[in-house]
């Protein structure tokens, strides 16, 4: 047997520990993992020099923009990020121009991205004005859908909750799951209007508006609907300690829920906020330094399901601004997701194994991505390679995200991909993009 590429001289990550070994891929798919002696002829035997090879990171939380937004990110650029920060594989948010909340807007986007993306896309809808359009956007490929209980965005007002609660109900029919943003409205607008009357545009005021308790009662919220329509609930980015409790005792209570962080708030708090200004501002706000060291904690002992970046581009302009409402909030995290968290990992504060199962093997679960998130034969050979003695600082301006501006520019990071293989297929090495448009594949439900 010779097969398309053996990647011979790694240390693999295989369930849990970490072996000397190679791989041999063929047709985008790992067919064997196992002692060089022991790989088939390849047409091309690429030489790892030791360096360690995990699952291709999966991030569940990405806003790829493109269409009317593309001048904050395009598929282009958003995928050459991925491919940059070792992200094999990202689900796009339905926030667009465009708003994805249609068969036929979902098939426009997929079209687009198809002759564009360099990483494998899996792509959110918000919800339909019509409950029955939903059966027919998952027909059309639809990996998950996502609600703004802040906002409305798509079909459904968050303040109608019986009709919510029939989109949970059609979701948990087709065994879909739904991510929250959990920003309770009435009270987050309430207390916006409230500010803004008062004359109060600073980042106070914004951290009054965007308060724990509105978070609270929007997480309290997604598991109110979660429980009552049985739908799997991915709650993104939870910022707080009593929303992680809440999420917690849920759990416990065998409800269909699972939880996200970000990077910016398991490294940031809100005194980064008001040091670094509007580069730092993002929904929900980074929190206070308890807060954070909460994420932490129970980020190490296993109890956060997913960490996934929120990567939310905006144009440099949209990030100035005397008044903080006027300021599009929002952090790019691609590129340094997995940097950061391996830098923990080099701290000797996570284990391997954790961030494995938060960036690759969970989201894989959660989302049912078959055959990723893992190194296993039969699985796709989306496989990043980290050299973890890599020592550097975050450049932004040397992001592939058009959003050249990050709040951890400048910190020191150890552990860097710096090759990337999407389907098989070598797409990223030594920060260089090698994929073309459109080797990335379109995921589909
Ligand atoms: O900070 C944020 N930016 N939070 C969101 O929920 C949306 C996102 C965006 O799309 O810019
Ligand atoms: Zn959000
Ligand atoms: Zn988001």
């Amino acid at each position: 047997m010779s097969v398309d590429l053996v990647l011979k001289n790694s240390k693999i990550y295989l369930y849990g520990r970490v072996i000397d070994a190679g791989l041999a891929i063929d047709n985008g798919r790992i067919v064997k993992v196992a002692k060089e002696s022991n790989l088939p002829q390849a047409s091309e035997r690429m030489d790892l020099d030791g360096l360690l090879v995990l699952p291709g990171a999966i991030d569940v939380h990405v806003h790829l923009r493109d269409q009317d937004l593309s001048y904050k990110e395009d598929f282009y650029s958003g995928t050459c990020a991925a491919a940059n920060g070792g992200v094999t594989l990202v689900v796009d948010m339905p926030n667009n121009k465009p708003v994805t909340m249609s068969r036929e807007a979902l098939r426009e986007r997929m079209n687009i991205a198809s002759r564009r993306i360099v990483v494998n896309v899996a792509f959110y809808s918000a919800f339909p004005r019509e409950i029955d359009e939903i059966g027919h956007i998952i027909q059309e490929g639809a990996k998950a859908f996502k609600t703004f209980l802040s906002h409305k965005v798509g079909g459904i007002n968050p303040n109608d909750r019986e009709k919510l609660l029939r989109a949970f109900r059609e979701l948990s029919k087709n065994n879909v799951p739904v991510a929250v943003h959990a920003e309770d409205g009435t009270l987050l607008n309430e207390k916006i209007r409230e500010l803004k009357l008062k004359g109060r545009d600073d980042f106070r005021a914004y951290l009054e508006a965007h308060s724990p308790r509105v978070e609270v009662a929007g997480i309290r919220g997604a598991i109110r609907l979660a429980e009552e329509a049985n739908a799997h609930t991915h709650i993104c980015h939870v910022s707080i300690s009593d929303g992680l409790k809440i999420i917690f005792e849920a759990k416990r209570r065998g409800l269909p829920i699972s939880c996200e962080v970000t990077p910016h708030h398991l490294f940031l708090s809100s005194q980064h906020l008001e040091r670094i200004g509007n580069v730092a501002l993002t929904n929900p706000p980074l929190r206070s330094s308890a807060d954070m060291m909460y994420l932490r904690r129970t980020l190490q002992k296993g109890l956060i399901d997913v960490v996934a970046s929120d990567h939310a581009p905006h144009a440099s302009k949209e990030k100035e601004g005397s008044s903080v409402w006027d300021v599009s909030a929002g952090i790019v995290g691609l590129e340094t997701t997995l940097p950061l968290m391996l830098t923990m990992v080099n701290k000797g504060q996570l284990s391997l194994s954790t961030l494995v199962r938060v960036l690759m093997e969970n989201p894989a679960k959660i989302f049912r991505f078959k055959r990723r998130g893992l190194i296993s034969e039969g699985y796709y050979a989306d496989l990043v390679v980290i050299d973890m003695k890599k020592e550097w600082t975050i450049d932004p301006s040397e992001f592939y995200s058009k959003a050249k501006f990050s709040p951890f520019e400048g910190w020191h990071v150890k552990g860097k991909p710096v090759k990337t293989f999407v389907n098989g297929t070598l797409v990223m090495e030594d920060g260089e993009i090698t994929g073309k448009p459109g080797y990335g594949k379109i995921v589909k439900r």
